[in-house]
């Protein structure tokens, strides 16, 4: 492709943009049920336009543009009261992924300079828990140790404590993790930690800005924040449940000491003082001002409402998903997160049947199963995407229809032994995806 000699007209640039964006999911009616939180038409256009008052303004030097400044402090004490530490102190970051990322980062230096005898730290996650894990394991170079679940999916803390040994520095629960949506045992996680003096950190991610509002509402739900004592970091994205655009997410230390081991300083560059809180150097303006503007627009009243849609709605699938002969949602989900499994269909023929009526499912391994977040999107679809379920077992049970092509080749690689093969060719497509 040649790098375009004329500049094209504003029009022409944002008609070609509108023109790639007709194969796209459609997310606006509710079609996909990850990727997109949604929070209806105006609630959108107030990230619009936050966004563009802040577009060009970058949080990289905080004493240039106050006003940003401000409202990334207010995102983070917002957050931190929700999570029911007013005194947590924290950044923003671009995602759960960078939220993960710093907390591991904190961690691992927060044990050099505490128990520096520790020269091969190790961390104890869920083999639930997100692979941000894996991500921050790989980049700052702590090992992942995996704690298996129960059938309920949640972090078996027997084998947690048969796990911990003189190198762990980290324990870390979900709350909830993404696949099943259950809460991992926090408070006996957060024990274990403090019993061996070392961290705990919870991702909230997803369930930050939703758990808070469940337990208003009076759903149960159980420990998951800081009231648990012993937890001493949180994630929680504002650009989940929080329904800010992307790029917005809060990470948070119980203690002030502790977040200090997130940032770096360099003192010596030709270019200046150098000090940066996260990963990034430049920091988008818009994301940052778009998170204040819709946790303002919202408030209190707007998050109840849109959480309890959510979870009313969450709940009609569910039942509606166990009612279907043959299909039944896994565990005990906390929230409006769940997944499904398939006792005596191929699932991954209902994710293909289901693709086909224009429903984005996403896929889960080991057991395999279909994965659902709601959100008010979804509330006027239910009876659709129940009858649509419905047809689609029924046609693949009576004609014994079994995952072809990709969904197929997804099943056989979700039950391959050989997990190096299989990271492999992850590797292969991801090197491949600019070629299609
Ligand atoms: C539980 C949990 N943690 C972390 C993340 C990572 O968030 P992000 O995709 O914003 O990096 C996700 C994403 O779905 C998640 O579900």
């Amino acid at each position: 492709m040649d790098f375009p000699k004329q500049g094209m007209s504003k029009d022409e640039v944002l008609s070609t943009l509108k023109g790639r964006q007709r194969g796209d999911a459609d997310w606006r009616h509710g079609r996909t049920f990850s990727l997109v939180y949604y929070a209806g038409p105006e609630a959108l256009d107030v990230l619009y336009e936050a966004s563009r008052a802040y577009f060009s303004e970058n949080a990289l030097n905080p004493m240039a543009f106050p006003g940003l400044r401000q409202c990334e402090t207010d995102v983070v004490s917002l957050t931190a009261a929700m999570l029911h530490h007013p005194d947590a102190a924290g950044t923003m970051t671009t995602g759960g992924t960078e939220s993960i990322l710093m907390a591991v980062k904190t961690a691992r230096e927060w044990a050099r300079a505490t128990k520096p005898h520790i020269t091969h730290p190790e961390m104890i996650v869920p083999i639930t828990v997100h692979p941000a894990f894996e991500k921050a394991a790989a980049y700052f170079d702590v090992k992942s140790v995996h704690i298996p679940v129960g059938d309920d999916f949640r972090a078996d803390i027997h084998a947690a404590r048969s796990l911990i040994n003189e190198n762990t520095i980290l324990v870390v629960g979900s709350s909830p993790q993404y696949p099943h949506g259950v809460v991992d045992p926090i408070t006996e996680l957060a024990a274990l930690a403090q019993e061996h003096g070392i961290l705990c950190h919870v991702d909230a991610c997803l369930g930050g800005f939703l758990l808070p509002w469940l337990e208003k509402l009076g759903y149960p739900v159980p420990p998951f924040d800081f009231r648990v004592p012993g937890v001493t970091s949180m994630s929680a994205d504002v650009h989940k449940y929080g329904y800010a655009a992307k790029g917005a997410s809060v990470v948070l230390y119980r203690e002030r000491e502790l977040r200090k081991y997130q940032f770096v300083a360099y003192a010596d560059w030709p270019g200046g003082l150098y000090g940066s809180p996260s990963m990034c150097g430049t920091r988008a303006g818009g994301p940052i001002a778009a998170a204040w503007a819709i946790m303002h627009h919202l408030g209190e009243a707007g998050y109840l409402r849109v959480t309890g849609e959510s979870m009313t709605t969450a709940r009609r699938l569910m039942d509606g998903i166990n009612a279907i002969p043959g299909l039944y949602v896994f565990g005990d989900p906390v929230g409006s997160v769940f997944g499904f499994g398939a006792r005596d269909i191929d699932i991954f023929a209902l994710s293909e049947a289901m693709d086909a009526r224009g429903w984005h499912l996403d896929r889960l391994q080991r057991p395999a199963g279909l994965h659902m977040m709601i959100t008010p999107a979804h509330a006027p679809l239910v009876e659709k995407i129940l009858s649509d379920l419905r047809e689609a077992t029924e046609q693949i049970r009576r004609d014994g229809t079994l995952a072809e092509g990709a969904a197929a080749m997804y099943g056989a690689l979700g039950t391959m032994d050989d997990r190096g093969t299989v990271s492999e060719f992850i590797l292969n497509f991801l090197d491949n995806i600019d070629a299609r």
